[in-house]
C-alpha cells in the first residue's frame, strides 16, 4: 500500500511541468488532507508493535517523497531560469534612441556673449519690472507728459496713462540709481515692448542698457568702451564704426552708433548712447555738481541679426523648428572671453 503511494507520487512528480504543479502534488501527498497524512491517522488503530513498524515505514516514504520534490523543484527552477534568460535576452544590436537635447536660441546666445563682455569690463547686472509705471518709463527719463518723444514709442498700456509694458530698458537706470548711491556701473538685460510689426519690428524685443556714473567719466570713455565692445563682439567681420550725433531726451549730448560689415556695405544703426542728462540724475537724487556719466541702449536682435546673418527679425519669434535647428547653439558651449565669444 505505502509502496504504491510512493510510486504514484514518483510518477506524478516526474510528470510535473512547473513549480505550481509540484506544489499541488506536495499538498496532495504531504498536506493536512494529504494521502500520506491519512495513512498516519491509521496509526492510532494499531497495537504498539505494528505501530512502530508502520510508523517507521510511513516516515521513510514521507522523507523519500520530500526528497523527490526538492530534487524536482531544483530541476524545474533551473529550467525556468534558462527559459527566462532566452526570452528576456537584450538585443544589443538595436541602434540606440537618438539623444535629443535642447538648443540655445540665438537671442540667448548673443545676450550671453554681451554679458560676458560687459562683466569683463566690470559691469554688474541689474533688473527691473516689465510692467512699468509711466513715471519710470517716461517722466523720470526727462520725458514730461507732453514730450513728443512719447509718441515715438507706440506704448502698450496695461492701465491707461499709468501702468504700461516698458518700451525700453532705460527705466532700470532710474530704479537702480534710486536705491543705491554713486558710483554706478551696471547693465540691464531684458524684454521691451512696442506696438509695431514688420520686417524690422516685433512687438517684443530685447535690449541691453548700460550706465556708468562717477566723478570723472566722460564721452571719451563711452566711445572707447563701445568700440572695444563692438569690435570684440563682431570680431573680424566688422570693418568700420561711426558715432553720429542724435537726440534722446535722457542724454546730452546724444549719439547713435552705426557699423559697416565689410567694404561696400551699408551703414547700420546698432545702438543709442550719450552723457546722462542732469535731469535724469536729479530724478534719482544724484548730485549733478559732483557726478556725471554715460548711458547706452542696444537692441540684442539687431546685434544677433548682424553677427549671425539672420534676415528677418520676425523669425526669432516664429518658433519654426527648422529655423531654430539652424540658428541655435549647443547648451553647454557657453561663450567666454577666454574660450571665444563667437560660434
Ligand atoms: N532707450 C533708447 C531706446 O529704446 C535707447 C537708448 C538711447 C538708451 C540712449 C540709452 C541711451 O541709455 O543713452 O530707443
Amino acid at each position: 500500500m505505502l509502496i504504491q503511494i510512493l510510486s504514484l507520487a514518483q510518477s506524478k512528480i516526474n510528470a510535473a511541468v512547473d513549480i505550481k504543479q509540484l506544489q499541488q502534488i506536495k499538498v496532495e501527498f504531504l498536506g493536512k488532507q494529504g494521502v500520506l497524512t491519512q495513512e498516519m491517522k491509521k496509526l492510532s488503530a494499531l497495537n504498539e508493535q505494528e505501530r512502530k513498524i508502520f510508523g517507521k515505514e510511513v516516515n521513510v516514504i514521507k522523507q523519500q517523497i520530500e526528497e523527490l520534490i526538492v530534487d524536482k523543484a531544483s530541476i524545474l527552477e533551473e529550467e525556468e531560469l534558462k527559459e527566462r534568460l532566452i526570452k528576456e535576452r537584450l538585443d544589443l544590436t538595436l541602434p540606440p534612441k537618438p539623444l535629443i537635447t535642447g538648443r540655445m536660441h540665438p537671442i540667448t546666445q548673443c545676450t550671453e556673449e554681451l554679458i560676458q563682455l560687459f562683466t569683463s569690463f566690470g559691469f554688474t547686472l541689474k533688473d527691473g519690472p516689465n510692467i512699468e509705471d509711466d513715471y519710470h518709463n517716461f517722466t523720470a527719463l526727462n520725458m514730461g507728459i507732453n514730450h513728443p518723444a512719447r509718441q515715438m514709442h507706440d506704448t502698450f498700456y496695461v492701465e491707461q496713462g499709468q501702468k504700461l509694458l516698458r518700451t525700453h530698458t532705460s527705466p532700470v537706470q532710474v530704479r537702480s540709481m534710486q536705491v543705491a548711491s554713486p558710483p554706478y556701473r551696471f547693465i540691464s538685460v531684458g524684454r521691451v515692448y512696442r506696438a509695431d510689426w514688420d520686417q524690422t519690428h516685433t512687438p517684443m524685443f530685447h535690449q541691453i542698457e548700460g550706465l556708468v556714473v562717477d566723478e570723472q567719466t566722460n564721452f571719451g570713455h563711452l566711445k572707447s568702451l563701445l568700440l572695444q565692445t563692438i569690435r570684440t563682439f563682431f570680431e573680424q567681420q566688422i570693418c568700420e564704426i561711426r558715432f553720429r550725433p542724435s537726440f534722446f531726451p535722457f542724454t546730452e549730448p546724444s549719439a547713435e552708433v552705426d557699423i559697416k560689415l565689410g567694404d561696400g556695405a551699408r551703414w547700420l544703426e546698432v545702438l543709442g548712447c550719450g552723457m546722462v542728462h542732469p535731469e535724469v540724475l536729479k530724478n534719482a537724487n544724484v548730485d549733478t555738481e559732483k557726478y556725471q556719466g554715460f548711458a547706452f541702449g542696444l537692441g540684442v536682435e539687431r546685434f544677433a541679426m548682424l553677427k549671425y546673418r539672420i534676415k528677418d527679425l520676425r523669425q526669432f519669434f516664429d518658433g519654426d523648428m527648422r529655423w531654430l535647428q539652424h540658428y541655435s547653439f549647443l547648451p553647454f558651449d557657453i561663450p567666454t572671453l577666454a574660450g571665444g565669444l563667437t560660434r
